[in-house]
């Protein structure tokens, strides 16, 4: 009796958390990216600096929603469209508009009727998507190989989907470049018809690009050991300001004979981070073998999220498929492009400006939305405990989070952690 009275005097909480089936779940570690933005909005500081995430900011460092985005939003809620459900592979006109986006319109096998190809939840959908595709599918040796650094998301991707990840050379520390020997030297040595991933352009973390003559040579030793591409291109037209140019991996690959994957995404050359607009493709043999890549993709797909969101993909579609919105939105890319470099710039001459030692060269021989700064982890830690400048731990920042307003307090600060 006693003990019963006892028991009902306990508090609640403590009742309820001795009882819970999730009372023995271990906190997991944060997001090494997304996990930065959630720091930074905690901390109070005036000068804080927003550099981790790979997120777009106009000159005054807010969101930027693109123009021609807007326009486009302004004639699908003017058609008042229905909400029904898309097909399993998505919005067929954005499809076949992305497809021609990224291989480039007179490309053979999209003229053939020989890419497989399906709506993605962004980049990192249209990833696992194809991981899960090949985990099931691919007939031979299920490893895939990915750059040494990578983006930080895709291994935790790859392993979930069921492959094994293991790494090839590619940042030379020393020369904050790229190591293309060693990764020659690594896509060679693995086992031949090895899944090799590439970043189409811009490589993230590092900025750092093979050269048009380099890809050329990776085209061939992949095709010696008979490798499966998978590109991940998630900035088409963040690299040099021009879609097509930036696709030229891409479109090498394809010309030579190669059956790639791709997985392509609209979060930040369109700016529609939270749409979750992609596409994942396959290039195959024949209109035949495309069909049946098509029917697993699908079978893929409805098991995880049925079918994919609708208006991301209506306005990248607008955007793609009416050729004044089009030329608008490439000169807006080539507008963040640009103003991107400038900051590199900037950046560079604001840190000579103070006298640093150091030479900040690839900050301005880098790419894309980021640059590698080349730093240890203390030095990150205390760019962000003592100056309030937020970015990965591996010394990678957003270059499109720079604006002339916080440029000096970001170059006064690496100047004086790294000197
Ligand atoms: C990044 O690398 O910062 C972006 O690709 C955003 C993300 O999801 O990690």
């Amino acid at each position: 009796m006693i003990a019963r009275v006892s028991r009902s005097l306990r508090p609640l909480s403590t009742t309820r958390a001795a009882l819970s089936t999730w009372a023995k779940t271990p906190a997991g570690p944060p997001d090494p990216i997304l996990g930065v933005t959630e720091a930074f909005k905690r901390d109070t500081d005036s000068r804080k600096i927003n550099l981790g995430v790979g997120a777009y900011r106009d000159g005054d460092g807010r969101p930027y929603v693109l123009p021609s985005v807007r326009a486009a939003e302004e004639r699908i809620v003017g058609e008042k469209l229905d909400k029904e459900y898309l097909p399993i592979t998505g919005l067929p006109s954005f499809v076949k508009n992305a497809a021609r986006l990224a291989y480039g319109a007179d490309s053979k096998p999209l003229v053939e009727g020989r890419i497989a190809a399906a709506q993605s939840i962004s980049g990192t959908g249209a990833l696992r998507v194809a991981g899960e595709f090949i985990a099931r599918l691919y007939p031979h040796n299920k490893t895939i190989y990915l750059p040494t650094p990578s983006w930080g998301n895709h291994t935790p991707i790859f392993r979930n989907a069921g492959l094994e990840v293991k790494q090839y050379s590619y940042y030379d520390k020393n020369t904050v470049g790229l190591d293309f020997e060693g990764m020659v030297r690594d896509i060679q040595a693995a086992p031949e018809k090895s899944i090799i991933l590439f970043h189409a352009c811009a490589h993230n973390p590092t900025g750092v690009d093979p050269t048009q003559e380099q890809w050329r040579k990776l085209s061939e030793v992949v095709k010696e050991k008979e490798h499966q591409v998978l590109f991940d291109m998630a900035y088409q037209g963040f690299a040099s300001g021009d879609t097509d140019r930036d696709a030229f991996a891409v479109r090498h690959f394809v010309a030579e004979g190669h059956g790639i994957v791709l997985c392509q995404s609209f979060a930040k050359n369109m700016g529609l981070y939270g749409e979750r607009t992609g596409l994942v493709s396959f290039v195959t043999a024949d209109p035949d073998e495309r069909a049946r890549v098509e029917s697993q993709l699908k079978l893929t797909i409805r098991p995880i999220y049925s079918n994919p969101p609708l208006h991301g993909a209506r306005i990248a579609d607008t955007i793609l498929g009416d050729a004044q919105l089009n030329a608008q939105w490439l000169s807006e890319v080539k507008g963040m492009a640009d103003r991107i470099n400038g900051m590199r710039s900037t950046l560079r001459s604001r840190l000579a400006d103070l006298g640093s030692k150091q030479s900040w060269e690839h900050i301005t021989n880098q790419i894309g939305m980021f640059a590698y700064l080349g730093i240890s982890p203390e030095q990150v830690s205390s760019l962000v405990n003592e100056h309030h400048v937020y970015l990965t731990r591996d010394g990678r920042i957003s270059v499109a989070g720079i604006t002339e307003h916080n440029v000096q307090h970001l170059a006064e600060s690496i100047y004086k952690v790294v000197g």
